[in-house]
C-alpha cells in the first residue's frame, strides 16, 4: 500500500465490533497504517471473540484498547483517561464493522464500554460502516438508529449486498478495504482547500463506434484522470468524473458519468462546466471518428477495407467559447501527449485552447504516460512558467495539479 498524503500523521480511532467482518477491519488497520495514518484500535468485548487484540497491535504498531477500567491502558495518549486521551485530537472515529448493538448504543447515547464512551467524548467526524447478517440491517430498529446517527451528522457507509457468512444472500456486507479507505478520504478531505468548489475531470480514451461491436480508441487507461479526481476529493471538491474508462474501479466520493464517444463526452462536459470552478481535461479524445456507424456488423469481404473518418469537435475549444460567454469554468487545465518537441508543442496548445495550465507528457518513454502508474510531466502556465516533475506516481502528479488549481482559484 502506497503512502497517501492526506493520511500522513492523521490520528484515526478504529472502533471494531463483534462481527465476522472483523477480518476486513484487520486489513483496514494495516492499510491505513501503511498509508501513513496513526491507527488506535478500540475493540469491543464481542470483537475479541473473533480476533485477539494482538492481531491489531501487530498491524498498527500501537497498543490496542479494550477495557475502560484498566488503569494502564492509556499509554501514549494525550490524557491518562483512556477515552479522553483517545478522543482528544483525533481526526476521525471510524467504526467498522459496526454491529446492531453498537449502533443502538451510539443512537441512544449509552456509555458502557470503551468504544461507546469514546464516541461521546470525541468531537471529530464519525464514520460508521454497519455490517450484519440475515436482513438485520433492514430491521426498523436498525434503520431508526442509523437515521438518528445521520441526523446528528455521522457519515454512514452503505453496506453491500452479496453472500453473507450465514450462506444467505442479501444486504449487510462490510465493503472491501479500498472502498472503506475511499470513504475515509472523502470525510477527512471535507474541509480541504477546494471545499465548496465543483471540479469536472475527464478520464480515459474515447471510443468511436464503427458498428455494433467495434470501435476506434486509444491506449489511455484513465489512471491519471482518476488520480486527479481522487486528489480533488482529498481536497474537499465536489468532483464530477466524466469517464470513458469503463474498466476503472469505482471512485468513492466522485459522481461518475460514463461516456463513450468524443461527442458524448463534449455534451457531458459542456453541461457540467456551466456552474463549475474548474475543468481538468485529462481524457484522450479521439481526433477522428468513422463518418458513419454501420447498423450491422461489418462483414469481411475484400483484402482491404477503407474507413472514411471525419474530425471530432475539439472539446476544449467548445469550452473556451462557452467560457468567453459565461465565465465558467473559472479555470481550465488541458493535457498534451507529445512524442517530440514537448514544450514547444505544448505552449502552442496552451495559447490556442485558452488554458490556465497545460500538463504535457512525453509518451515516448515506457515508464510514463499510458496505462502505467507513474508519469513524468512538464506543467506550463499562462505566464510562461514551466514546472518539471520527474518520474513519480500519478497520484503525486494529481495532487500537484489540484494544488495548482487551488492556487489559481484562491
Ligand atoms: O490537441 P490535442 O489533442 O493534443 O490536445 C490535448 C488536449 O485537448 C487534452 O486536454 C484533451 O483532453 C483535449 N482534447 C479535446 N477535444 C479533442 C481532442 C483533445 O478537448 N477533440
Amino acid at each position: 500500500m502506497a503512502e497517501i498524503a492526506l493520511l500522513q500523521g492523521k490520528r484515526i480511532i478504529l472502533g471494531v465490533c463483534g462481527s465476522i467482518a472483523v477480518y476486513k477491519a484487520v486489513d483496514l488497520a494495516s492499510k491505513l497504517t501503511q498509508a501513513g495514518a496513526q491507527v488506535d484500535v478500540i475493540m469491543t468485548e464481542a470483537a475479541q471473540r473473533f480476533v485477539r487484540p494482538l492481531t491489531f497491535q501487530a498491524v498498527s504498531g500501537r497498543p490496542v484498547y479494550t477495557d475502560m477500567w484498566r488503569a494502564e491502558n492509556s499509554g501514549g495518549l494525550p490524557s491518562h483517561i483512556a477515552h479522553i486521551g483517545l478522543a482528544e485530537g483525533a481526526d476521525l472515529l471510524m467504526i467498522a464493522p459496526a454491529t446492531a448493538n453498537t449502533l443502538a448504543k451510539l443512537a441512544g447515547g449509552f456509555a458502557d464500554d470503551l468504544l461507546s464512551v469514546t464516541a461521546l467524548a470525541a468531537g471529530c467526524p464519525l464514520l460508521v460502516a454497519p455490517a450484519m447478517d440475515g436482513g438485520m440491517v433492514e430491521h426498523p430498529a436498525v434503520i431508526d438508529n442509523l437515521d438518528a446517527l445521520r441526523r446528528r451528522g455521522a457519515h454512514l457507509i452503505e453496506p453491500e449486498s452479496g453472500r453473507l457468512a450465514s450462506g444467505l444472500t442479501g444486504g449487510g456486507r462490510l465493503p472491501e478495504t479500498s472502498t472503506l479507505i475511499g470513504h475515509i478520504r472523502r470525510v477527512l478531505g471535507l474541509d480541504g482547500e477546494l471545499s465548496g468548489h465543483k471540479l469536472v475531470v475527464t478520464a480515459g480514451g474515447t471510443r468511436e463506434a464503427l458498428d455494433p461491436v467495434r470501435y476506434l480508441s486509444n491506449r489511455s487507461s484513465g489512471k491519471q484522470g482518476f488520480a486527479i479526481a481522487q486528489a480533488g476529493i482529498d481536497a474537499g471538491a465536489d468532483v464530477i468524473l466524466i469517464s470513458a474508462a469503463e474498466a476503472r474501479p469505482p471512485l468513492v466520493g466522485a459522481t461518475r458519468l460514463a461516456v463513450d464517444s468524443a461527442q458524448s463526452m463534449m455534451e457531458a462536459v459542456l453541461a457540467q462546466v456551466a456552474d463549475s470552478s474548474a475543468l481538468i481535461m485529462a481524457a484522450a479524445v479521439a481526433d477522428y471518428r468513422p463518418r458513419s456507424v454501420s447498423e450491422q456488423k461489418i462483414k469481411k469481404a475484400d483484402d482491404s477495407l477503407t474507413l472514411p473518418l471525419e474530425r471530432n469537435p475539439d472539446i476544449l475549444m467548445a469550452v473556451k467559447a462557452q467560457r468567453e460567454k459565461t465565465g465558467y469554468p473559472m479555470i481550465v487545465v488541458g493535457f498534451a501527449a507529445e512524442s517530440e518537441n514537448l514544450v514547444e508543442n505544448a505552449s502552442g496548445k496552451l495559447q490556442d485552447k485558452g488554458l490556465d495550465l497545460l500538463v504535457a507528457n512525453d509518451i515516448s518513454a515506457s515508464d510514463a504516460g499510458f496505462a502505467v502508474d507513474t508519469n513524468r510531466v512538464v506543467v506550463l502556465d499562462m505566464d510562461g512558467g514551466l514546472h518539471k516533475i520527474e518520474l513519480t506516481s500519478k497520484a503525486a502528479i494529481g495532487a500537484y495539479i489540484i494544488e495548482r488549481v487551488g492556487g489559481l482559484l484562491a
